[in-house]
């Protein structure tokens, strides 16, 4: 949460901190603010509450001072609402050091009393820092010294990045349990929050670690710890393209996103099928045998990507026949979880930096799980902190609601199932190859889903008004049943929940009244055919009390049709496959429906994309 984005060069840093901000906004839109260091030695802030085109308009009305040393911020607000006044940069007293923050400052009540007479004009945790490091470096006489001395007092989580009037020409930042990561230049170099911040300029990058600082010049990057001593740090090479990270003519990140599922899955698999069955290179690390000892897997994970796990473990426990259980990641390590040497963790997260996945991942690291990170952004945290990753391949997603980086999550843990199963001799060869051959074929089906597009728009169109969806899915379908709710919920805001439909008659079908609708995921009548004539008498049961009935149907299956208001036809798959294909009349759906309601797609109320605060 919080987009951070720094910038030492030359005179064009107002532009990429803008640009920085506009790639880093779906990290927050409560504010936006940046502060420019100039070479005639003063600190030049403006901000504003709201997105981030009101701080672009009051830089035109306002210019900001021309200066080679930066900072910009965009805010998803924790203490103190999203006003003028708490919009980051923060500054020190005198206001001669500006500073941006992305985290909390848990002990900034006993560091605000220990400034005593200090004023403050903000209700932030971060200005408490600003004035703290102003007084250190009256004091010391040195940013960077006096920046090790603040760092070191606080508790709670935080990225911070600052610049003085005294020293332009240099931004000091530093981590903990927050994401940093350096933009190397060319004469010029680059901070952020994550790479999209200076992707456009540079391929070249640097992921810090917890608990050290970054000081960035125009020529140089120095990475130290907290307590000033050198440390070395390696650059890798940013593999994403900057056009991926654009809308590309699309009306919103969100429809781009879901339009590029066929490539996302097909970037998944690339390289992972060879004529001898799955390989997953990443895993060698752990080799092969202790995936064969292993005794119990346990998938953590949060909203979406919980979701994926949900799926994911029906084909892990089908194929290499382990138990597998999966958990909330901020649940996890409240209950004291039973984890042993045998038991390997996976984490599931789009980003790498989730804080309470990332959190759950020590946790098991310190109880002596193995740990495998299923991850779409290159060099996070959550990979590095785990002892093997295996990599997504959807390219950058900016859209807040997920869409592309579930159908990969979800891949990504059938892949990994198909090599365990394999690897510990419970999958034979005919069903290893029937299930890679209807991998290899997904994402052209993935394809036709992605078309149903236009039947859903209709659909969107009459419900505009509706206050309550609910959806039904049995086994796999069930986990897109919560995840279709979770679209609608988090970009349209109205109520939708979603049901295991054997859970129904146990309570929400109460709920079902005349017009209700609901959206029924119907298993394949050649491959689920009891589960199939269950899910059909559970749609009779709500069609008899009224419900409005969407179904999404295998093409070819017409017993739905005379209890269903409206039918969605998805191509044939095995049921392991199918929720990859019925989830995608879901996102349209919610999508659809924001729209026919006016509202932001891709920045919803409330919502960041990347939350980094527990
Ligand atoms: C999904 O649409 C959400 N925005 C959200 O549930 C998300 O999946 C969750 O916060 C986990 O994020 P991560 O994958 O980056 O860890």
């Amino acid at each position: 949460m919080c987009g951070i984005v720094g910038y030492v060069g030359d005179t064009k840093t107002k532009d990429v901190l803008l640009a920085g901000l506009a790639r880093l906004e779906y990290r927050g839109y409560d504010s936006a603010g940046i502060a420019v260091t100039t070479a005639a030695g003063e600190v030049d802030v403006r901000k504003r509450s709201g997105k981030l085109a009101r701080l672009a308009q009051l830089l035109e009305d306002d210019p900001i001072h021309p200066g080679t040393t930066g900072i910009g911020h965009t805010r998803w607000a924790t203490h103190g609402g999203p006003t003028d006044e708490n919009a980051h940069p923060h500054l020190s007293e005198d206001g001669r050091v500006a500073l941006i923050h992305n985290g909390i400052i848990e002990n900034f009540a006993q560091l605000r009393e220990q400034l005593g007479e200090a004023s403050f004009k903000s209700e932030t945790d971060t200005e408490v820092v600003a004035v703290l490091l102003g007084s250190e470096v009256k004091k010391q006489g040195d940013l960077e010294a006096a920046f090790r001395t603040v760092v070191t007092q606080l508790e709670g989580t935080f990225t911070l990045l600052a610049t003085s009037a005294d020293e332009p020409g240099k931004v000091v930042s530093a981590r903990h349990h927050s994401p940093l990561v350096v933009g190397i230049g060319d004469g010029e170099n680059f901070l952020g929050s994550d790479i999209a911040a200076f992707v456009e300029y540079t391929r070249r990058a640097v992921a810090i670690d917890d608990d050290n600082i970054a000081v960035i010049t125009a020529d140089e990057v120095r990475v130290t710890d907290f307590a000033g001593n050198p440390l070395p740090f390696e650059e890798f090479e940013i593999a994403w393209d900057p056009a991926a990270a654009d809308k590309g003519g699309w009306p919103s990140f969100m429809a781009k996103e879901i339009s590029e599922q066929p490539e996302a899955v097909a970037n998944t698999i690339r390289g992972r099928i060879t004529p001898e069955g799955v390989v997953i290179p990443e895993l060698s690390e752990l080799g092969d045998e202790f995936l064969q000892g292993i005794e119990r897997i346990v998938v953590i994970a949060c909203g979406t990507a919980a979701y994926a796990g949900m799926i994911g473990r029906y084909a892990i426990e089908e194929w290499a026949r382990i138990p597998v259980e999966i958990e909330l990641s901020h649940e996890f390590r409240y209950r004291n979880p039973i984890v042993s040497e045998q038991t390997l963790v996976i984490s599931i997260s789009q980003s790498g930096e989730t804080m309470d996945t990332m959190m759950a991942v020590k946790y098991a690291k310190e109880r002596g799980a193995k740990t495998i990170s299923v991850c779409n952004t290159q060099s996070a945290t959550i990979p590095r902190e785990s002892d093997a990753a295996i990599y997504t391949h959807a390219g950058p997603e900016v859209s807040v609601a997920s869409t592309k980086a579930f159908l990969a999550q979800v891949v990504a843990l059938q892949l990994f199932g198909l090599h365990l199963g394999r690897v510990r001799g419970s999958l034979d060869s005919e069903a290893a190859k029937r299930a890679i051959a209807q991998l290899e074929t997904l994402p052209e089906k993935v394809s036709e889903a992605v078309a149903t597009h236009d039947d859903i728009t209709q659909l969107a169109k009459w419900m505009s008004d509706t206050r309550s969806v609910l959806f039904l899915g049995r086994h796999v379908g069930f986990p897109v049943a919560l995840e279709g709710a979770l679209k609608l919920k988090e970009i349209t805001y109205i109520h939708a929940e979603g049901f295991a439909a054997g859970e129904l008659k146990h309570g929400p079908i109460a709920l079902i009244d005349h017009g209700q609708p609901v959206f029924v995921l119907v298993p394949s009548p050649r491959t689920s055919p009891v589960m199939h004539s269950k899910v059909v008498s559970n749609i009779q049961e709500i069609r008899a009390r009224g419900a409005r009935v969407i179904s999404i149907v295998e093409k070819g299956d017409t017993a739905t049709l005379p209890y269903s208001d409206d039918v969605i036809r998805l191509p044939l798959a095995d049921p392991m496959f199918e929720p990859l294909l019925q989830v995608i009349p879901l996102q349209w759906f919610a999508l659809e429906l924001c729209q026919a309601k006016g509202l932001d797609v891709d920045q919803p109320r409330n919502l960041a994309k990347s939350v980094t605060v527990e």
